[in-house]
């Protein structure tokens, strides 16, 4: 179906402004058909003169349709020619005086002009089916002169309401609740929703009489200050949305100020209760908060296994025993920067960069400092999900730990270079980690090393994630190491499962075959050491 602006673009001469006139009428004007139990048809003259077009449609939901087919982008009739060119013409609501009966029901029709800036841009046509209407209750009459007035002010161009915002939530309808204010703002109607709602909030007496105001403020029992625009909202002085917070409920309300021929005649407001709403929003909330509170309390948990490590190589004496604690300390530290981050972020999907600049710091505080080369980070890793995160984090934790320990072993290098160039191509992840120091021995094989660092980088690699690692010399001098990671496509879900390892595509053997179980932190030895001295970001010795 083609769309307002479509057909106002194509078919008429209608400005800027009077389109966005327009878009705004449609926006809101289910609350005059619901009024008036009828339906609706929006026409636009023609640019050639030739006739009307119509350009939006809308149907009640407190009543049966008077329109069963759609009629947006079709051209009026003679008859209804004739309706339209009246209400333009003499600038008035016109009424047909006998019901239309070509659609086999009896169908008054009525043109009303829409206003904007003193000119006649549109006409609304509203049908309402006769074949429904009863003998009508308080509430419809009360539906009905609200409708009348609106429509009036839809022809003397005050409504919609110049400059107010564009519903863009659903604001409450005429079925959730409607009250009728008179001038003084005194509830003069209250719909049995709109009066069980006020009954929720806390209101024991009957609204008809009350001065809606101050009864609404009256209510309010939440611990937040009462909103001044409440007031001024319930009191029907401004066309807007406000919220009461009383008793448990929570109400939403937006009034409809009424002004025809320029004078106050009362407002509208229509009540909704949003109670169950704003719980539901609430719990969601409530959950996003204690996922993160998980991954702090993850995260506190990885500093006391560090803090708990690192107490242990001060007390041993063999080198060789202590810095592999050390580094023990290392990698537990970089799955707790994951855990950090995912603290602060409220979805599973971490912003990598952010990760990997907290690593490279890291890994650049442990090379001392005589030959300190500062890791240079380029490209973007993008948002990966925490299952892709962590590990790569600790492989990150690796290749920059042996760059700055085997690459540059040697006292204070000016021209030392340490990259990770990142960059994401549709559904991979490529990072390269490029040194320009002394190079891999030269009886490195990097298919058949056992070391416990490079076995680490593999397992994770290519078992967990499911990508490839190269480690070979780099072209000018120096060591580069290159990853190619299968993440999802799609930024916002990235990876939220692992892939699986594509057995055929790495480049190393089975690394179970090659004792990874000791790298897997999980299944670290569970040795007692001065646990009641272990505080976490405590370093103290016993
Ligand atoms: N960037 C690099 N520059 C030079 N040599 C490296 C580099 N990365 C790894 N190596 C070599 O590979 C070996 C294995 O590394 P790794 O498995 O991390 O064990 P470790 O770091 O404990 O020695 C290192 O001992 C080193 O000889
Ligand atoms: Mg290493």
């Amino acid at each position: 179906m083609p769309t307002l602006n479509d057909l106002a673009r194509s078919h008429t001469s209608l400005g800027e402004a009077d389109v966005e006139w327009l878009h705004s009428l449609v926006s809101d004007w289910q609350l005059l058909a619901d009024l008036s139990f009828a339906d609706l048809i929006l026409w636009a003259p023609a640019s050639d003169g030739t006739g009307w077009l119509a350009v939006a449609q809308m149907r009640p939901t407190t009543g049966p349709t008077a329109l069963q087919d759609d009629v947006v982008g079709t051209f009026a009739g003679p008859d209804d020619q004739r309706l339209l060119d009246v209400a333009r013409n003499e600038r008035r609501i016109w009424r047909e005086s006998d019901p239309d009966w070509t659609t086999g029901v009896p169908v008054r029709t009525e043109g009303i002009p829409v206003t904007r800036a003193n000119r006649v841009i549109a006409v609304i046509e509203r049908c309402t089916n006769l074949n429904s209407a009863r003998t009508p209750s308080r509430l419809e009459l009360t539906y009905v002169q609200g409708a009348d007035d609106l429509a009036r002010m839809v022809a003397e161009g005050t409504f919609p309401f110049p400059g107010a915002e564009a519903m863009l939530v659903r604001s409450p309808r005429v079925g959730d609740g409607l009250l009728r204010l008179g001038k003084a703002g005194r509830v003069t109607y209250a719909s049995p929703n709109a009066q069980s709602a006020y009954r929720r909030l806390g209101l024991a007496a009957d609204l008809i009489g009350s001065e809606l105001g101050v009864v609404t403020a009256g209510l309010w029992t939440s611990d937040e200050p009462l909103d001044e625009s409440l007031m001024v909202v319930a009191a029907g002085r401004a066309p807007r949305v406000a919220e009461v917070d009383g008793n448990g409920s929570v109400v939403q309300l937006r009034s409809i100020p009424l002004i025809v021929g320029g004078s106050r005649t009362g407002a509208l407001v229509l009540v909704r209760d949003v109670t169950e709403l704003r719980r539901r929003e609430r719990e969601l909330m409530t959950k996003d908060a204690t996922i993160r509170e998980i991954h702090h309390r993850v995260k506190n948990n990885l500093q006391t296994v560090a803090a708990l490590l690192r107490l242990q190589a001060r007390r041993l004496h063999a080198p060789e025993a202590r810095a592999a604690l050390e580094e023990a300390v290392r990698r537990v530290g970089s799955i707790a920067v994951v855990h950090e981050t995912l603290s602060h972020a409220p979805e599973e999907n971490v912003d990598f960069d952010d990760i990997a600049d907290r690593v490279a710091m890291m890994a650049g505080e442990v090379a001392s400092a005589e030959f300190r080369v500062a890791p240079k980070l380029t490209g973007s890793f993008g948002m990966l999900s925490s299952a892709i995160a962590t590990p790569l984090a600790m492989v990150l934790t690796e290749l920059l730990q042996n760059a700055l320990q085997h690459g540059f072993p040697h006292a204070v290098r000016d021209d030392g270079l340490l990259e990770v160039a990142a960059m994401r191509e549709n559904d991979r992840l490529l990072v390269t980690v490029a040194d320009n120091g002394v190079g891999l021995p030269a009886d490195f094989d990097p298919e058949s090393t056992t070391s416990l660092g490079l076995q680490i980088v593999r397992t994770l690699v290519v078992s967990e994630l499911g990508g490839r690692l190269r480690i070979s010399p780099r072209p000018g001098g120096g060591t580069e190491a290159v990853l190619d990671l299968p993440v999802a496509h799609d930024p916002d879900q990235a990876g939220t499962e692992p892939p699986n390892p594509d057995q055929n595509g790495t480049e190393q053997a089975d690394p179970d075959q090659n004792g990874t179980e000791q790298a897997n932190p999980g299944q670290a030895d569970t040795e007692q050491a001065d646990t009641e001295q272990v505080r976490p970001e405590s370093g103290q010795p016993g």
